[in-house]
C-alpha cells in the first residue's frame, strides 16, 4: 500500500500579523537564518541564554549511539532553580507566579518568592522521607498551586515526577504506579469539577490496596495528602501524610544542587493506540531549553506584561511544558484554573479572561468546536479585548474553528499559533512565529527553527509538495524523548525501526507540504481510508464538515466496503443553534453532498451518522477506532480510556 495521502482540500485565506504585532513580538525572521546557518551552535545559544547553568557545558549534542540522544551533557543545573529562585534572586519575587482560579469562584495569587518557599519547604519533606535523586513519585492532583509546586519540588531534589491525570481510575493509576516502581504517591482529598468535589484520595487507596494475592507489593512507602475538596479521607497510619501540616513543619531553606543535564525529570505515561501505556521519558536541561524557548518565541511571552493562560491539565504533556517549565522558566505570570468550562455557567472561561486580563490564550481544537456548539453570544458578554495572541494544540484545528477562534475570541486581529507536537517531542515542533509568519487557517505550517522535519513515502524518499506522506523528524532535537521508561526496545521499535537506515524518527502522523510550504497535519496514519485505492485523510473529510454552517463536531473513518474497499462513514455533531432554527430532515444527504462538492465525489460519506456525542479519550481526542467498530457493525472494543464511557452505547443505539 502506497503512503501517499490524497491532497483534496484547499484553503486560500491567509492573514499576517499587525505591523504593531510584529514590531514587538520576540520570535523574529533572523531565528530561522541562524539555526540553519548552524543548528547546534543556535541550540548551544538558546540554553546559555535561557537557562542559568551551574556548570556550562562544553558540548552541544552527542549523537554518538542513536537514537539515544544527550545534549549539554557535562553541563548541570537544577530545573526547579530556573523556575523560581532566579527570578526571586533577580528581584521579581514580588510578581505573580500563578493566579489561581478555583472552580467553586475561590482565588489565589501566588508570587515567585511564594511559589519558591512553598517548593523548598516540599523538597525538605520529600528528602525527609528519604526520597532521593532517581527516585519515582507520582502525583494525582486536581489543578492546584500545590501540583505545579509538588512537580518542582521533585525537580529540586532530582527525583523524576510521573503525573496521572486526576480523570484516571484507580486501575490506571495502579499500572502507573507499577510500571514507574513509585516510592511516593502525592495526591489530594479531592478536587472541585463540575460543581462538586471529585474524590481523589480514594483511588489511591484502591491502587494500593491488597491485590488478591497477585504477588508484587507496591513499591508506595507514603502518600502525601493536599487537602483541597473538605473531603473525609480514609487514613492509613503511617503511610499517609497530610501535605500541609508536613510543609508548615518543614525548614523554608533548601539549597539547589545542579545536576547533570541528561538528568531524568519526568515520566509521563501516553496510551498510544494499542496496548500498555507507554512511559516517555524527558530529561533535564535540553527539555528545559525548549520548553522555555518555545514558549517565548511561539506564545510570545513578555514575562512583565503578558497574562498567559495554557488551559492544559498537568496530567497532560501541554502542561508539564507550558504549564509547569516553559512558562515559569520565563518568569511569565499564568492563570491556573482548577474546573471544568461549563461551570456554574457556559461563560466561565471568557469570564477569567476577562478577570484576569488574559493576554495569550492555548488551548485545543476540541475545546473550541464545543464552545462554536454552544454559539458566539456566550463569549460575546465578556470583554476579551485583552488578548492579543492565541494557541491551538493537539489536533488539526480545521480551518472554520480557527477563523472562528480569530474572530470571536481574538477580536479579529489575535493571531494564531497551529502547534504541531507530542507527549514524544516534549516541546512544540512546526508552529507559525505569530510575529513572523503569514498565517493560514488549518495549517501548523513550518518547522520551528533549529527542528528539521520532513514528509516521505514508506521509502524515506521526500514526497514532492502538495502530496501527502509520513511525518518524521530528521535530525535530534533538545526536548526529543530519551526513551521509555523500562523498555528501551520498544523505543527504538516504536520510533525508530521504520525509517532506521536514515535515522529519522517517525511521528505517527500523515502530513502534506503545499506548494507555498505549508506543513498540513493530515491524522495518525492508522486512521487513514483507503477508499478506491486513494488514501484519504480524516482530517481533511472532517474539516469539510465542520465547514456546513450545520455541523459542530465531525469524525470521520473508513469502512470496509465491497466496492470501494473502504467507505467514508462519518458521525456529525449538529450545532445547537442550527437545531433550533431548522429541521433535521434531509440533512445527512445535503452533508455527503456538501462534502462532495468541497472536496469532490471521492470523499463523499457512504453513511452519516447525527450524534449527540463523540467518544473521546480523556484529553478530547476521537477515538476513531471505536466508531469504526459501529460503522462495521461489530462488537465496540475496549472503552477503558474514554472520558465518558456511556458515549459508546448511546452512538451505537442512534446508528442502528
Ligand atoms: O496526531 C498529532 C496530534 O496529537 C498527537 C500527539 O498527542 P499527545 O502526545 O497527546 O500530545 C498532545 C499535545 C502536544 C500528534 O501525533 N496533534 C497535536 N498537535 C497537533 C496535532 N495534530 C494536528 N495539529 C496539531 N497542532
Amino acid at each position: 500500500m502506497s503512503s501517499q495521502i490524497d491532497h483534496l482540500l484547499n484553503e486560500s485565506r491567509r492573514f499576517s500579523p499587525s505591523p504593531e504585532f510584529a514590531a514587538q513580538a520576540i520570535g523574529t525572521a533572523e531565528l530561522y537564518d541562524e539555526a540553519k546557518a548552524d543548528r547546534e551552535a543556535f541550540w548551544a545559544r538558546q540554553a546559555n541564554e535561557l537557562i542559568t547553568w551551574d556548570k556550562s557545558f562544553t558540548e552541544v549534542l552527542d549523537w554518538s549511539n542513536p537514537p539515544f540522544a544527550k545534549w549539554f551533557a557535562d553541563g548541570t543545573l537544577n530545573v526547579a532553580y530556573n523556575c523560581l529562585d532566579r527570578h526571586v534572586e533577580a528581584g521579581n519575587g514580588d510578581r505573580v507566579a500563578l493566579l489561581f482560579e478555583g472552580e467553586p469562584g475561590d482565588s489565589r495569587a501566588v508570587t515567585y518568592a511564594e511559589l519558591t518557599d512553598l517548593v523548598k519547604r516540599a523538597a525538605n519533606v520529600l528528602e525527609g522521607l528519604g526520597v532521593t535523586k532517581g527516585d519515582r513519585v507520582a502525583l494525582y492532583l486536581p489543578m492546584i498551586p500545590e501540583a505545579v509546586a509538588a512537580m518542582l519540588a521533585c525537580a529540586r531534589i532530582g527525583a523524576i515526577h510521573s503525573v496521572v491525570f486526576g480523570g484516571f481510575s484507580a486501575d490506571s493509576l495502579r499500572s502507573r504506579l507499577d510500571d514507574a516502581g513509585a516510592k511516593l504517591v502525592i495526591t489530594a482529598d479531592g478536587g472541585y469539577r463540575k460543581g462538586k468535589v471529585s474524590a481523589l484520595k480514594p483511588a489511591v487507596d484502591m491502587a494500593l490496596a491488597d491485590r488478591n494475592g497477585e504477588g508484587e507489593q507496591a513499591t508506595v512507602e507514603h502518600v502525601l495528602v493536599i487537602r483541597r475538596g473538605e473531603n473525609e479521607v480514609e487514613w492509613t497510619e503511617g503511610r499517609d501524610l497530610w501535605w500541609h501540616e508536613e510543609v508548615e513543619a518543614a525548614s523554608p531553606d533548601h539549597t539547589a544542587q545542579g545536576f547533570e543535564a541528561e538528568t531524568p525529570l519526568f515520566v509521563l505515561y501516553t496510551s498510544g493506540t494499542t496496548g500498555k501505556p507507554k512511559g516517555i521519558l524527558h530529561t533535564s536541561g535540553g527539555y528545559l531549553t525548549q520548553a522555555a524557548f518555545t514558549n517565548r518565541v511561539v506564545h510570545d511571552i513578555h514575562p512583565e506584561t503578558d497574562v498567559y493562560w495554557c488551559t492544559a491539565d498537568i496530567g497532560w504533556i501541554t502542561g508539564h511544558s507550558y504549564v509547569t517549565y516553559g512558562p515559569l522558566a520565563n518568569g511569565a505570570t499564568q492563570v491556573l484554573y482548577e474546573g471544568t468550562p461549563e461551570t456554574p455557567h457556559p461563560g466561565r472561561w471568557w469570564e477569567i479572561v476577562q478577570k484576569y486580563g488574559v493576554t495569550v490564550l492555548y488551548t485545543a481544537p476540541t475545546a473550541i468546536r464545543s464552545f462554536m456548539k454552544q454559539g458566539r453570544q456566550i463569549p460575546q458578554e465578556f470583554d476579551l479585548s485583552s488578548i492579543r495572541l492565541l494557541g491551538s494544540v493537539g489536533e488539526p484545528i480545521n480551518p472554520e474553528a480557527w477563523v472562528w477562534y480569530r474572530d470571536v475570541i481574538g477580536g479579529g486581529h489575535a493571531p494564531i499559533v497551529d502547534t504541531w507536537w507530542q507527549t514524544e517531542t516534549g516541546a512544540i515542533m512546526i508552529s507559525p512565529l505569530p510575529g513572523v509568519t503569514e498565517l493560514t487557517p488549518g495549517s501548523a505550517q513550518n518547522p520551528i527553527p533549529g527542528i528539521e522535519v520532513s514528509i516521505v513515502d514508506e521509502k524515506g524518499e521526500e514526497v514532492e509538495d502538495g502530496n501527502g506522506g509520513l511525518l518524521v523528524v530528521t535530525s535530534p532535537w533538545p526536548s526529543m524523548l530519551r526513551g521509555i521508561w523500562g523498555d528501551p526496545d520498544r523505543y527504538v521499535d516504536t520510533y525508530w525501526r521504520m525509517f532506521a537506515d536514515k535515522g529519522y524518527y517517525f511521528a505517527g502522523d500523515g502530513a502534506r507540504k503545499d506548494e507555498d510550504g505549508d506543513i498540513w497535519l493530515l491524522g495518525r496514519v492508522d486512521d487513514v481510508m483507503n477508499v478506491s485505492g486513494h488514501r484519504l485523510s480524516t482530517a481533511e473529510i472532517e474539516s469539510a464538515l465542520v465547514g456546513n454552517e450545520a455541523v459542530a463536531e465531525a469524525a470521520v473513518v473508513g469502512a470496509s466496503d465491497e466496492t470501494t474497499g473502504q467507505a467514508v462513514v462519518a458521525f456529525v455533531i449538529i450545532k445547537e443553534n442550527y437545531l433550533r432554527a431548522h429541521k433535521a430532515d434531509g440533512l445527512a444527504q445535503n452533508l455527503r453532498l456538501w462534502v462532495g462538492e468541497q472536496i469532490g465525489p471521492i470523499a463523499r460519506p457512504r453513511d452519516i451518522y447525527i450524534v449527540g456525542e463523540l467518544p473521546k479519550t480523556r484529553s478530547g481526542k476521537i477515538m476513531r477506532r471505536l466508531l469504526r467498530d459501529v460503522a462495521e457493525g461489530r462488537e465496540v472494543g475496549d472503552t477503558t480510556t474514554l472520558a465518558d464511557t456511556a458515549v459508546m452505547s448511546v452512538i451505537s443505539k442512534q446508528v442502528k
